[in-house]
């Protein structure tokens, strides 16, 4: 069932809620809005309600789901200890795209939640729909993202049901996400805060509550693509296999696992001049069309101007990445609409919001990244 939001009354839509939230308190799944993307929620409670959005996404049963709550006091029930730095954090991002795991109170949430890891993470969506619906269903709520296992994660109820339609019992339509990329999440211990998964809320952000941050290294794309160019050759145009970096064992057990791709072949291309870039990629892209690929580029606005492909899609400014965040989604799933098969993109900073978009960048390209001499 899909409750539209858009032009209903405040009734209309306090009902559809409460439908929805009684589906929740039952032990079926429900896909939601959150500021980052769309969430299929279930009762965390509840192993058999857990089970549910393992098996609707066909996601590896290894992979541990975030908690959503809508009220603060919530968290001592899920914790069993909560660090005075990661209280100042909620203080200052919640509701919002941060994800703190934490140990896990014995018993809080079904093990399927936390996979036997011990710890659990939980954040508090900064979404008026989201926030009703948990409050409703009087539950904690796990929730991944409410995509196949694989794919985009959804910006759009429409991704929810392209994905997921008969699969799960509703689909709350609350319109496009803002943010567009999942929640930063960081695992907080004493005074050291570690980044699992780059996200909305940025390492910059993070920095002023402690200088004592770091990233994890598996998730960190200015570390894969400088091991890149130490390995490049001379010679360009080299495309590289997925480096040892993709091979580590994340200790976010999500990032291990190749997501957000397109169906098509896409490549980063990347090189110290943007100049060089855009030649090369006007090129490369006239070559694969002239052997019957349907191509497609993935430019940012100051160079899409320079680009001839049979799909190109713009990402917004370099000096704004969260609007290639925002859109980032929603261009990949246009790709597999448009059937193009040989795609190629651009990448940016790693400043602020560059870090998480290069972070799901390189994983939508399976870590392959042309390199280009200049
Ligand atoms: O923005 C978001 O976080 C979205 C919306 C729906 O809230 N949710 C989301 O969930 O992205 P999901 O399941 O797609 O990603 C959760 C990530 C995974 O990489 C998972 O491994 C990690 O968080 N994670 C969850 N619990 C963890 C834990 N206890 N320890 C380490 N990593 C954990
Ligand atoms: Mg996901």
């Amino acid at each position: 069932k899909m409750w539209v939001m858009e032009q209903q009354t405040q009734e209309e839509q306090q009902a559809a809620i409460q439908e929805a939230a009684d589906l929740l308190h039952d032990g079926c799944t429900v896909a939601f809005p959150t500021e980052t993307v769309y969430g299929l929620g279930a009762d965390a409670t509840s192993t058999a309600a857990v089970e549910r959005i393992f098996a609707a996404k066909g996601r590896p049963s290894d992979n541990p789901l975030i908690v959503h709550i809508a009220e603060r006091k919530q968290v001592k029930e899920l914790v069993a200890d909560c660090p005075f730095l990661a209280e100042q954090l909620m203080d200052a991002c919640w509701p919002g795209p941060l994800t703190l795991v934490l140990p896990v109170r014995e018993g809080a949430v079904s093990n399927r939640v936390t996979t036997g890891l011990g710890t659990v993470g939980i954040r508090m969506p900064d979404h008026a729909l989201a926030l009703q619906l948990i409050q409703a269903s009087g539950r904690p709520i796990a929730a991944p993202s409410a995509n196949r296992s694989g794919r985009p994660s959804p910006t759009r109820a429409a991704h929810v049901l392209e994905d997921l339609g008969g699969r799960i019992a509703g689909i709350v339509d609350g319109g496009a996400t803002g943010v567009g990329v999942e929640s930063t999440v960081v695992e907080v211990k004493g005074d050291h805060i570690h980044v699992l998964r780059p996200g909305g809320i940025t390492v910059s952000m993070l920095r002023s509550f402690t200088p004592n941050v770091t990233i994890d290294p598996a998730v960190d794309p200015e570390r894969a693509l400088s091991k890149l160019m130490q390995s490049q050759s001379p010679e360009p145009a080299a495309s590289k296999e997925p480096d040892q970096t993709a091979m580590l064992a994340p200790r976010s057990p999500g990032m291990k696992y190749t997501h957000y791709a397109p169906k098509g072949k896409l490549q980063l291309v990347q090189g110290a001049s943007d100049i060089a870039v855009s030649a090369y990629i006007l090129e490369d892209l006239r070559r694969a069309k002239q052997q019957g690929e349907k191509t497609g580029v993935l430019a940012f606005a100051e160079h899409v101007g320079r680009y001839q492909a049979d799909v190109v899609v713009e990402l917004g400014s370099l000096t704004q990445l969260e609007q290639g965040a925002h859109r980032l989604y929603d261009a990949l799933r246009h790709f597999d609409e448009e059937g193009a098969t040989y795609i190629l993109a651009e990448t940016c900073s790693y400043e602020g919001m560059g870090l998480a978009l290069m972070n799901r960048l390189l994983k939508a390209a399976g870590h392959h990244v042309i390199v280009i001499a200049d």
